[in-house]
């Protein structure tokens, strides 16, 4: 079920956004979330480098830089023209483009591996975005994926937990306001259209910060009680 009033925006409230998000991601250790926790356990579901990486929803590209320095050649794509175009001058991909995940500007089979770091849940058409994935990929390529926890969410949107919901959340940190626009959905929302689009899933976790992250970032042991983050390392069948 999906509230299509609410939905509507979501990619364009990142956009509007946008500085307040490159301040935020380029601010040294601001988002401690992401340097100590999410991009570190992410890391381990990461493919090896292999011809071309596609990074799904780059925004102002930080995860892109860190693929290439890992020996990938990296490919990106974001809806929001000023994010994208920060990723570009900021380098470390051979091309980022600016538009839509659920019509990507390139031929079948292009890539041998993608990312979607953090973003699914910021994509109203997610479904049509994982299939564009699929038909980009070479059969048997991977493809990793981290989102927002499904029960990482407002106490209201567990109670109506199988209901698409559109959340704006302001947050505060270090003097910095951010204000997070995305889409809560059940699960079952990106395992089935992981599935439908002809992935198998290898792997689901669910991430908790271990003591030096803690030690580095107290404020991380929220993630140690209740679910934050969620990861799938799945691949392309066929
Ligand atoms: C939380 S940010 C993550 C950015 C990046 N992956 C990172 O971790 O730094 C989500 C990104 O998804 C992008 N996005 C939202 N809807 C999109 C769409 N339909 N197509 C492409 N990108 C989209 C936003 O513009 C934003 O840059």
């Amino acid at each position: 079920m999906t509230d299509s009033r609410q939905i509507a925006g979501v990619s364009a409230a990142w956009e509007d956004n946008a500085h307040d998000w490159l301040e935020w991601a380029r601010t040294p250790d601001q988002d401690r979330f992401y340097w100590h926790f999410n991009l570190p356990a992410f890391a381990r579901i990461v493919p090896p480098p292999g011809k071309r990486t596609l990074d799904l929803g780059c925004g102002e590209g930080r995860v892109g830089r860190w693929l290439a320095e890992q020996g990938h050649t990296v490919a990106g794509i974001d809806s929001s023209p000023t994010l994208a175009e920060s990723a570009r001058e900021a380098g470390g991909y051979d091309e980022v483009v600016c538009g839509d995940a659920a019509a990507l500007p390139w031929p079948d089979n292009e890539f041998d591996a993608a990312v979607a770091f953090m973003t699914l849940h910021d994509m109203p058409r997610m479904q049509q975005a994982i299939r564009e994935v699929a038909r980009v990929l070479q059969p048997g390529s991977p493809f990793a994926v981290a989102i927002v926890h499904p029960l990482n969410r407002p106490a209201a949107n567990l109670d109506d937990y199988f209901t698409e919901h559109r959340v704006d959340e302001e947050v505060e940190r270090r003097g910095l306001r951010m204000t997070f626009v995305g889409l809560d959905r059940p699960l079952e929302a990106y395992t089935g259209a992981l599935c439908d689009a002809g992935f198998v899933i290898e792997q689901l976790l669910e991430p908790c910060p271990d003591a030096a992250a803690l030690e580095r970032a107290p404020e991380l042991a929220i993630a140690t009680r209740r679910p934050f983050f969620l990861h799938l390392r799945c691949r392309l069948t066929g």
